[in-house]
C-alpha cells in the first residue's frame, strides 16, 4: 500500500493566517529551518489507481493540485479519489468536503452515526452538500471492529476503532464524550498483510486501540503538541492540549512513552499544531524525537508500506 500526506498540519495550518507566534513568524520570514505545511490529510491507495482520501481540509485544492496522481484525466471529468473517509467531524477534517461540490456523482463519505449528526445539524455540510453533488453515506458502524473494503479501492481492508480525543468546538456534544466522535483507522494492504494505522487525534491510549497499535508496520499518529500547556506557554490560549483531545508528546505518559516499545518500523507524527518547536527541523525537540525513531510528516511526504 502507499499512503500519500496531503496535508500535516493541525487546524490553522502553518503558518497560521493571524499567528505570530515564533514558528509562525519565523517560517513567514524565513528564519527558522521549518517547512509549510497545510491541514491534516492522508491519501491511501491498494492498486497504485484508486485512492481513498482520509479527512477533506480546507486546503483540498491546494493538495490535490500538488498531487497530479489524484487526476489520471481518463475522461472529461475525472479523479482517483473513489471515497472519503472522516476520522471525526472537525473544521480542519471536514470543510473541504465543500471544494468537492462539482462532482458528477455523489460523494462516497465513510463516518460514523456521531460524525453524520455533527455534520447534518451543528455544521450540516451533508445537507448542503444535497444542493450540489449529494453524498453517498456509508456508516461506520461501531458495534463491532468488522473490517470492510471502501467503494472503488480495493486491497486495502479497513477496521476503524473507536477512541478518545473531542468532537468538534460547535457539536452540541463537546463536553459530553461519544463514541464514534472520533475513530482511529487500520489500514491493511490485503495482500501483503502490511498495516497502517492512522489517529490524527488521540487524547488516551485506551484498551481498544492498543492491539492495533501494537500490530501496526506504520503508526501515524497525533502530533499536535509538544506539551500540554504550549499555548497557554505562549500567550496564545489557555486551552491545554488534552482538553482539545490531543496527547502531547513529551510530558509523562506521553506519545513518546506511549510510542517507545512499540514495534512498528515507522513511526510518524501528523497534525501538528503551528506552536510546536519540533516544526523546527533543528530544535532540540526533534533531536529527541530522532533519537526515538520518530518521525514528522510533512506535506508530500510519500510511504510505501
Ligand atoms: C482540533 O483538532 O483540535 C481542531 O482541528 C481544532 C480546530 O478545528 O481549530
Ligand atoms: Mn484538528
Ligand atoms: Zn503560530
Amino acid at each position: 500500500m502507499r499512503v500519500r500526506v496531503l496535508g500535516s498540519a493541525a487546524g490553522g495550518g502553518f503558518p497560521q493566517w493571524n499567528c505570530n507566534c515564533p514558528n509562525c513568524d519565523g517560517v513567514r520570514k524565513g528564519t527558522i529551518n521549518a517547512k509549510r505545511r497545510t491541514q491534516s490529510s492522508i491519501a491511501v491507495t491498494g492498486d497504485n489507481v484508486n485512492w481513498l482520501l482520509f479527512n477533506a481540509s480546507p486546503d483540498i485544492l491546494t493538495q490535490f493540485q500538488g498531487f497530479p496522481e489524484l487526476q489520471p484525466a481518463r475522461s472529461i471529468r475525472d479523479t482517483a479519489v473513489k471515497s472519503v473517509l472522516l476520522m471525526d467531524a472537525q473544521i480542519d477534517h471536514t470543510t473541504g468536503l465543500f471544494m468537492l461540490r462539482e462532482g458528477k456523482t455523489p460523494l462516497n463519505i465513510y463516518c460514523t452515526d456521531m460524525v453524520y449528526e455533527d455534520l447534518t445539524t451543528g455544521n450540516p455540510i451533508f445537507n448542503i452538500l444535497g444542493h450540489y453533488c449529494g453524498i453517498n453515506w456509508k456508516r461506520i458502524s461501531m458495534d463491532s471492529l468488522d473490517s470492510f473494503e471502501a467503494e472503488g479501492v480495493p486491497n486495502l481492508k479497513i477496521t476503524a476503532v473507536p477512541l478518545s480525543s473531542k468532537a468538534p468546538p460547535y457539536s452540541p456534544h463537546r463536553n459530553n464524550p461519544h463514541i464514534g466522535d472520533n475513530i482511529g483507522i487500520q489500514v491493511e494492504d490485503a495482500t501483503s498483510g502490511k498495516k497502517l494505522f492512522y489517529a490524527p487525534g488521540l487524547a488516551e491510549i485506551e484498551d481498544q486501540i492498543k492491539p492495533f497499535m501494537e500490530q501496526a508496520d506504520c503508526l501515524m499518529v497525533d502530533g499536535t503538541c509538544w506539551t500540554n500547556d504550549e499555548m497557554a506557554k505562549l500567550g496564545i490560549a489557555q486551552k491545554m492540549s488534552l482538553d482539545m483531545g490531543h496527547l502531547p508528546q513529551s510530558d509523562p505518559g506521553g506519545m513518546i512513552e506511549v510510542l517507545r516499545p512499540l514495534k512498528a518500523s515507522k513511526k510518524i507524527l501528523i497534525h501538528i499544531n503551528n506552536t510546536n518547536p519540533i516544526l523546527r527541523e533543528d530544535s532540540p525537540e526533534r533531536a529527541v524525537l530522532a533519537s526515538e525513531k520518530i518521525d514528522v510528516a510533512y506535506d508530500g511526504m510519500d510511504l510505501t508500506i
